[in-house]
């Protein structure tokens, strides 16, 4: 069996993930044995939202991949301004190239496009709803640091009812046994029912708005931003943007093993100063990126293993 697009990872399996993020850390210790991996294939990425790390490191894993690319990184100066629709815009881009990577601001805007393309769609991130590869990226940056997939604790701490890396992270790591997540929030920033019905018996959680009170217990903190893009009145922005934020005193309590992730960009959670801290993982995760999508690129293009 093989599977067609990426814009979900509930439609993922443990033995899929695990078998990804495998090639990927092959791809991080040897680059130059996948160097054609990608020859003569083009890639479109066609953003309609801004991004700095999820197209940059597509881009990026494409060329090393010895492919090449095409796309926009807005909507601005493409015919979506003339009234063009998504479902032709992607008609026109599997025309064009061997893949599509899209970043949408609606909802649905993924399963639309894996709907209608004649090549593989990989979800950029779509509104709220998820950010797959990010997922991704994030469990391989634990595995690294962690050494496994499960027996982990970890804190989601922030907009957990708009960010849409919380979605996709819960998913998988509902995947592997033995995972706890803590969702710390704000009480209007609390995690979606829908997130939550989803993993309902799959993964242990616990909803509170206290980091501290599980800072000494956890194996990761993974910090978000505060979703300003998406809040229907600004003066409710206001009210929660600096619920949380890092500094190195924060840190003083936590384990050894300990690790802070973000997914970037940050606008104030986490201070600089604790950039230079050993448990600061978020530029190395973004750099992770990389790896994990050519492994991305590399089974959508060539499926080299059977799920
Ligand atoms: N983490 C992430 O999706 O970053 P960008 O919005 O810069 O792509």
């Amino acid at each position: 069996m093989q599977i067609r697009h990426l814009i979900s990872i509930k439609h993922l399996s443990n033995k899929f993930v695990e078998k990804l993020l495998k090639s990927a850390r092959e791809m991080e210790a040897h680059p130059e044995a996948f160097a054609d991996r990608a020859k003569g294939k083009i890639l479109a990425d066609l953003f309609f939202e801004p991004s700095t790390r999820t197209r940059l490191s597509f881009e990026s894993a494409m060329l090393r991949l010895g492919g090449n690319m095409l796309g926009f990184s807005s909507p601005k100066g493409t015919s979506v301004e003339k009234g063009e629709s998504l479902a032709d815009t992607i008609r026109m881009a599997h025309s064009y190239a061997d893949i599509i990577v899209l970043r949408h601001y609606i909802e649905g805007a993924g399963r639309v496009a894996a709907e209608i393309s004649n090549v593989p769609v990989i979800s950029g991130g779509t509104g709220s709803q998820e950010h797959p590869t990010q997922a991704l990226l994030d469990l391989y940056t634990i595995w690294k640091h962690h050494g496994r997939f499960s027996n982990l604790k970890i804190a989601i701490v922030g907009d957990l009812r708009y960010g849409r890396t919380v979605p996709s992270l819960s998913y998988v790591l509902s995947l592997f046994p033995n995972n706890k997540i803590y969702f710390c929030s704000p009480k209007q920033l609390r995690v979606r029912r829908e997130v939550l019905s989803e993993i309902e018996g799959k993964v242990e959680y616990e909803e509170l708005e206290d980091l501290e009170e599980v800072l000494p217990k956890i194996d990761v903190a993974y910090i978000t931003r505060v979703q300003k893009e998406r809040f229907p009145d600004p003066q409710d922005y206001l009210k929660v943007r600096d619920s949380y934020v890092i500094t190195p005193k924060t840190l003083g309590n936590v384990k050894e093993s300990f690790i802070l992730l973000h997914p970037l960009p940050r606008v104030g959670e986490i201070s600089y100063e604790v950039d230079k801290l050993p448990q600061a993982k978020y530029f190395e995760q973004a750099k992770n990126g990389v790896y994990v999508r050519m492994a991305i690129l590399d089974y959508f293009l060539n499926y080299p293993w059977e799920v």
